[in-house]
């Protein structure tokens, strides 16, 4: 018996040791479905699972993907989209609604429980670029889902965050030191961190080294890349080494500005692309999440904050999103550190130290068929046929610096045709062209270049109507009953 207890004691105590000596950082991703034939729910959860993903933050509240999650022993993020915060900041009963339909019915099923940590009020919605379409409605939106939440007893487990964008901040000297908020969102923020101090959230950020070299910052490759040789900036007696501490502490001065400096902070996204740009490569993405692990597993913080690094942090994102919009750059379309169709582009250290990251298996695909131009034609106006597909399928492989710039003409139109035919789910009329299109069943891939076939969404439509059957059949049913 006090062996017994002894043993439990020690193994405890193993247990804790373990846990703050060889504790990594809570690492997780993004998970997006900007796509026009998104993994199927279920297939992407076996991926987190099998690559021991287990934090989540999702940008809204799908019900198949909630129902993929479902009894998945992992913590996950909520988001609500910014067209919904003007709703939801006029009527408290429309965040009861949104609280009811999308938490309630999702936490209280027992064993096949969602574990929801955060509720994330709308996506990035103080975007310089958005000007001031939503950041008055975001405090209001958040009260009310906080109220709402109260009211559902759900206010203990569940946190009310805003994902900030990085560009809410700025700094003059590009420095930490003068790091502060947009002036014409300094009120909504400083309202903004007096909800969270209260309600004990922390603040979710965007941070971006890949953005900041890609526009030029003075930000060197090197610097984004946490590379030794890179050269350090110097903030009076602050030695900065990397982009990543740079940005993080401009955050933090912002947020001693606005006079919260103890708040915690979450990184809400970073991440660094694969394709589009040149040095967005798998091998340059690798090394970042490299650099960027190791530099949170040192726990070393930033010299702002020593030893206190970000709480959390989820990388953008999961899988390449081919709906993505590509206002900032072509490279939008594929953060992903596994391809759309989860075949992973390289190795992430999700806690699993070096071992082999898990593909998806078993993915159904469309047929094994391409869209391709039609040489044996006239093709004399095939440019302005493809550059119309490109306005609705995904050509950035094709911008300079990506996988597919430099094949030669008229291969990048097939590269055109085939994306749009593809993206329409191989619809015989979408490869058509005006007659300039031909159906093949050759794999016109050529090196870095991949010519995709799209996943098949027809497993999750068939599944659809059965669940449209199981409230229908009952239905009927009860109907007939009653006369
Ligand atoms: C947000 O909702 C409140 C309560 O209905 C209202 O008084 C306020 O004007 C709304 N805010 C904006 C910016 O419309
Ligand atoms: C629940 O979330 C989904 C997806 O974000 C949204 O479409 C729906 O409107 C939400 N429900 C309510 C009652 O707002
Ligand atoms: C932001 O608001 C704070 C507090 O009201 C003020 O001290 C600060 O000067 C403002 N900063 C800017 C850039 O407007
Ligand atoms: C750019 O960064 C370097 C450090 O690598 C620094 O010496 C220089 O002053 C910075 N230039 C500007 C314009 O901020
Ligand atoms: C930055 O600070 C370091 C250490 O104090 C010093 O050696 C270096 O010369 C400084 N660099 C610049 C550009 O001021
Ligand atoms: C890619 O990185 C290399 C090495 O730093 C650099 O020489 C090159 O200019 C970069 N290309 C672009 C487009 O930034
Ligand atoms: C190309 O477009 C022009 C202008 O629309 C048209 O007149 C011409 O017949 C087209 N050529 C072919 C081969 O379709
Ligand atoms: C594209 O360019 C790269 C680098 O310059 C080269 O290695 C590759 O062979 C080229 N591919 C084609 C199809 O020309
Ligand atoms: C394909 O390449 C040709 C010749 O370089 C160019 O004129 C055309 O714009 C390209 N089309 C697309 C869709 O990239």
């Amino acid at each position: 018996m006090s062996l017994k207890l002894n043993y439990t004691i020690s193994l405890l105590l193993f247990l804790n040791l373990g846990s703050s000596l060889f504790s990594t950082t809570a690492i997780g991703v993004n998970w997006g479905t900007s796509a026009s034939h998104p993994l199927p729910p279920d297939k992407a959860v076996e991926l987190l699972k099998a690559n021991g993903i287990t934090k989540i933050k999702l940008f809204d509240a799908d019900a198949s993907v909630l129902e993929a999650l479902s009894g998945y022993n992992a913590d996950v993020t909520l988001g609500i989209p910014n067209s919904m915060l003007h709703g939801l900041n006029s009527s408290f009963k429309a965040a009861q609604n949104w609280v009811h339909d999308n938490v309630t019915r999702f936490v209280s099923q027992g064993a096949g429980r969602l574990r929801i940590r955060y509720i994330a009020v709308g996506d990035e919605p103080f975007l310089q670029s958005y000007g001031n379409q939503f950041h008055p409605f975001v405090v209001g939106a958040a009260t009310n889902i906080q109220a709402a939440l109260f009211r559902a007893k759900l206010a203990n487990e569940v946190r009310v965050v805003v994902p900030c964008s990085f560009d809410a901040f700025q700094s003059k000297s590009g420095l930490p030191s003068g790091g502060h908020f947009r002036s014409d969102i300094n009120k909504t923020m400083i309202q903004l961190l007096g909800f969270l101090d209260k309600h004990h959230s922390p603040f979710f950020v965007t941070i971006s080294p890949f953005l900041k070299y890609y526009q030029k910052e003075n930000t060197s490759l090197d610097f984004a890349l946490f590379r030794e040789t890179a050269h350090p900036h110097n903030d009076s007696h602050k030695i900065y080494k990397n982009a990543f501490d740079l940005s993080y502490d401009t955050v933090v001065s912002a947020l001693s500005a606005a006079r919260f400096p103890q708040i915690d902070i979450v990184i809400g996204q970073i991440g660094w692309p694969t394709d589009g740009f040149a040095n967005a490569t798998s091998s340059i993405a690798e090394e970042f999440m490299k650099g960027l692990i190791g530099h949170l597993n040192s726990k070393s913080g930033s010299p702002l904050r020593p030893h206190n690094p970000p709480i959390e942090t989820y990388i953008l994102s999961l899988l390449d999103e081919n709906q993505r919009s590509i206002a900032t750059g072509n490279f939008e379309r594929h953060w992903g550190i596994f391809t759309f169709d989860g075949q992973a582009k390289y190795h992430v250290d999700f806690g699993r130290g070096s071992k082999k990251m898990v593909d998806a298996e078993n993915v159904e695909y469309l047929s094994t068929r391409w869209c391709v131009v039609n040489n044996n034609k006239d093709l004399s106006n095939v440019t302005a046929k493809a550059s119309e597909a490109c306005l609705l399928a995904d050509c950035s492989a094709l911008s300079p610096g990506g996988s597919c710039f430099n094949i030669s003409y008229p291969g990048n139109i097939s590269y055109a045709f085939n994306s749009y035919y593809q993206q329409q789910g191989q619809r015989f009329d979408s490869c058509d062209f005006g007659g300039l299109g031909l159906i093949t069943t050759v794999n016109p891939s050529m090196e870095n270049c991949r010519f995709s076939v799209e996943i098949s969404t027809s497993i999750s439509v068939s599944r659809r109507i059965l669940y449209l059957f199981q409230w229908l059949i009952p239905l009927v049913v009860t109907i007939l009953f009653c006369l």
